[in-house]
């Protein structure tokens, strides 16, 4: 298959970074189709590590273009630290290697203070943002007020736009949200060095892919976040403010639904979240600062502790169907080695009634308990595993049993954070 999607089934943080990684192998084309510097996607190769936050994840392929979709939100300034920042590594030297779409929106700094302001006024409310300006960006493209990559061309049309949203914005900062104003003159600045540093990048990049597709070339889009962050399917409000399914990116990088091949859904085999809402599976006890602890599991974008649980099926079947799932790469596997007996949620019970589905529009999950069923652990380090069968037994059985409660099979297993510690039973490249 030509085509293929990756996106996360849970809250983030699933691994998708080393699932693009190993899949962009194979791949000519890399594409972002949404949500922006929020997204933070972990690669370890040889052991080194390097987070990308806005450029897809294939980038370490020589071969890989690096496509930034309509769909996005892109922070022209925090993008140039990233370019930066790789071409530091000697990556991304060749500026044909990156396309970035003139119809994808910039973030501004007030998209950011807003962002926080709000935040903090919501104090234990709070969604728990990266506070990057995400939000605030995606509104003022539906508000139709935002400003575009495209803009960069015209600046002196950019400059009055910009006036014009500083003067609202910096109002509602300082009347509302009680927070400091944002300096116009210097942001003018910092777009005129943006501008000479993007505008070689700036590409239809929807006819890019039309094209490339059409000749056959191997294309792999790349989902930031996850499903239950999704704005409509997730657990609003508590979810960023893009599209996370894999259908975002028939919208968000411009290409037509029958292009698509394949999804693959990337799960941990257990669950995480970052931030506020609801996580019916949540582990609260010394048990779960174990895995924190063990699975590293701290916010690669801002370093927060993350909120570690066990594995949610019903949450698993929920964004399975919702993506047409293909297939599933179960992630940290290995985390899991020593925890004797394990627990998968297989129902959710609330007042009497069980629930094998989400509760509509997720409004009850924070009072749903979850009906367990406990399956054997294994002891056995798996770090050395590359094959199924170097796998326990008890390993095996619970692939077998995510696979049978999800209705998906499984088409890799994660057993360690660099980019070889995959078992790879499916590679939809190959089929
Ligand atoms: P993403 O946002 O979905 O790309 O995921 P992140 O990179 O934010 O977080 C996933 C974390 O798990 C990173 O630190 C990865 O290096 C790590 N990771 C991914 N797969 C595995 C795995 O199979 N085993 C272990 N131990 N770590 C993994
Ligand atoms: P990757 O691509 C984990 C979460 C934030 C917060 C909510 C809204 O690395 O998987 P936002 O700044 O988007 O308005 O925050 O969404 N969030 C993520 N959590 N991984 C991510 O991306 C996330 N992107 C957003 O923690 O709860
Ligand atoms: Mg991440």
């Amino acid at each position: 298959m030509n085509t293929v999607a990756v996106v996360g089934i849970q809250w983030g943080d699933e691994g998708k970074g080393k699932v693009v990684d190993l899949l962009a192998a194979d791949a000519e084309i890399v594409v972002r189709f949404h949500g922006g510097n929020n997204a933070a996607h972990t690669l370890v190769v040889d052991g080194r590590k390097l987070i990308v936050r806005q450029i897809p994840a294939g980038v370490l392929h020589p071969q890989t273009v690096c496509v930034i979709g309509n769909g996005t939100v892109v922070d022209p300034l925090a993008l140039m630290g990233e370019l930066d920042n790789l071409r530091s590594h000697a990556l991304l030297t060749d500026p044909k290697r990156l396309k970035l779409s003139y119809d994808a929106h910039m973030v501004m700094p007030y998209h950011g203070a807003i962002d926080r302001a709000r935040e903090a006024r919501l104090a234990k409310a709070a969604i728990g943002t990266t506070g990057f300006g995400i939000g605030p960006a995606y509104e003022d493209k539906a508000a139709r007020i935002g400003l575009r990559l495209v803009d960069l061309l015209d600046f002196k049309r950019l400059e009055e736009k910009l006036k014009r949203n500083l003067a609202d914005k910096n109002a509602y900062l300082k009347a509302v949200l009680k927070a400091p104003p944002v300096n116009g003159r210097q942001l003018i600045e910092q777009l005129r060095i943006a501008r000479k540093r993007l505008l070689p990048y700036l590409c239809d990049t929807a006819l890019y892919l039309d094209e490339a597709i059409r000749a056959g070339r191997k294309v792999l889009f790349e989902g930031a976040h996850g499903t239950m962050l999704d704005i409509d399917h997730g657990t609003y409000p508590f979810v960023t403010s893009s599209s996370c399914l894999a259908s975002a990116l028939f919208a968000g990088a411009g290409v037509a639904p029958d292009r698509l091949r394949a999804v693959l859904g990337i799960s941990k085999a257990y669950t995480t979240r970052v931030g506020g809402g609801p996580f019916p599976t949540e582990i609260k006890t010394k048990l779960g600062q174990r895995l924190r602890e063990e699975g590293e599991e701290f916010g690669a974008a801002t370093g927060r502790p993350r909120r570690i649980g066990w594995f949610d099926a019903v949450l698993a079947r929920h964004s399975a169907r919702l993506n047409g799932t293909w297939g599933l790469a179960l992630t940290k596997l290995d985390v899991l080695s020593g925890i004797d007996p394990l627990k998968i949620a297989v129902a959710y019970e609330y007042r009497g009634q069980r629930y094998e589905q989400m509760p509509p529009g997720r409004v009850l999950l924070d009072r749903m308990r979850p009906v367990y069923e406990e399956l054997p652990g294994w002891h056995e380090s798996l770090e050395h595993a590359r094959t199924l069968a170097n796998l326990p037994a008890a390993a095996r059985h619970y692939l077998d049993r995510i696979a049978e409660l999800t209705g998906v099979p499984i088409a890799m297993v994660g057993t360690g954070a660099a980019r070889d510690a995959t078992i790879v039973l499916r590679n939809p490249f190959a089929v």
